[in-house]
């Protein structure tokens, strides 16, 4: 799907602006502050659904009573969202929805700058990283997450209560150990999918022998009668604590250069090499499994790479259409 414009009202500090896209490359110049990211934050809210920094009245425009963003495609296909302080809408084919349907979302390959530090960040930022593609891969991987994170909050609220009875976290047990089982298998087939490309990938970029692998690592089991055995066993000590202990939520992805953890190992220009690979991997399942070109949102990452790197981002996604922000004057 090609994008053809994107229209902005009171959408973080934009009132009003529109930006008509190129089949090809769109070029978003600004300053610091200018908006650039926000323009890319509302075509992923119209593409995916959602954004991926924030929440939406964190992105109302502060003196405004509501936002609109409108994306056409140019097959003539239009996706609006709206926000009015309390009830946000997608309005697709004249059909006002509360979430965008599956049907109208668009797969995206986002490039942030803050990607480039996947490797050294938080497990949790990892997860969210490989959640959100993962969702892209497979729809049936976002709506397991969801629902196993439903469950996972409401027998963490059950679990702070002091008067609790065991029988009570029975059915958020159940499902834990449903979608827990389902997001493993997912994640362990995914890790496995994108590990067969890596190393190869890799060398497209830097020409070395060294080997890239990711480790996914997770304490669940692949059996739903184990995972539910080991939610059982843990009641005392989730009571105790507040929380649950066990679960796929604890998972964690390990990069790792050479058989050696990538983090504390790579040097900075081979871990740039090892995210842009990454990305190129992601386009390249999506394509695979979808039979469709994501759009290429970058995010101010030319200025973080070196030109050899830039000109393997621009020739791997010559095909793609590609949205680009940078630092810069828009005169
Ligand atoms: N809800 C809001 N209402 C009004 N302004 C906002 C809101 N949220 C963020 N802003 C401001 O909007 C501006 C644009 O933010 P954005 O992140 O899109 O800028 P940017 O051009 O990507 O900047 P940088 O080059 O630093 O990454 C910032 O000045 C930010 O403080
Ligand atoms: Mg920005």
């Amino acid at each position: 799907m090609i994008i053809k414009s994107i229209k902005l009202t009171n959408f973080r500090n934009h009132h009003s602006y529109k930006l008509t896209c190129d089949d090809k490359t769109s070029l978003i110049l600004g300053s610091n502050g200018w908006g650039k990211t926000s323009v890319l934050e509302a075509i992923y809210i119209l593409t995916r659904g959602k954004s991926f920094r924030a929440t939406d009245p964190e992105i109302l425009n502060r003196d405004s009573e509501y936002y609109r963003i409108e994306l056409e495609y140019v097959n003539g296909e239009t996706t609006v969202a709206t926000y009015d302080g309390k009830t946000k809408n997608f309005i697709v084919l004249d059909k006002k929805q509360k979430r965008l349907p599956k049907k109208h979302k668009y797969p995206v390959v986002l490039f942030l700058p803050s990607d480039l530090n996947l490797i050294s960040h938080s497990p949790g930022r990892r997860r969210d990283y490989f959640d959100r593609i993962f969702a892209e891969f497979d729809e049936k991987y976002a709506t397991s997450l969801s629902k196993y994170h439903k469950a996972l909050k409401q027998r963490n609220e059950l679990l702070k209560k002091d008067y609790l009875k065991e029988d009570n976290l029975f059915s958020w047990n159940i499902m834990l150990a449903k979608y827990g089982t389902d997001l493993h298998n997912y994640r362990e087939q995914f890790t496995q999918e994108i590990n067969q490309k890596l190393t190869p990938t890799y060398h497209s970029i830097a020409e070395n022998n060294d080997k890239i692998t990711i480790n996914y690592q997770s304490e669940a089991p692949k059996s739903e009668q184990t995972y539910l055995n080991h939610l059982e066993k843990n009641y005392e000590r989730d009571h105790y604590l507040g929380h649950t202990t066990f679960g796929i939520h604890r998972d964690d992805y390990v990069f790792n250069f050479n058989n050696q953890p990538a983090d504390g190992s790579a040097s900075r220009g081979e871990t740039r090499s090892i995210i842009l690979a990454l990305k190129f991997i992601e386009a390249d399942l999506i394509n695979q499994k979808l039979h469709q070109k994501p759009i290429i949102l970058l995010d101010d990452v030319f200025s973080e790479l070196d030109e050899t790197r830039r000109r393997c981002l621009i020739k791997n996604f010559k095909d793609n259409q590609v949205i680009i922000t940078s630092v810069g004057s828009s005169s």
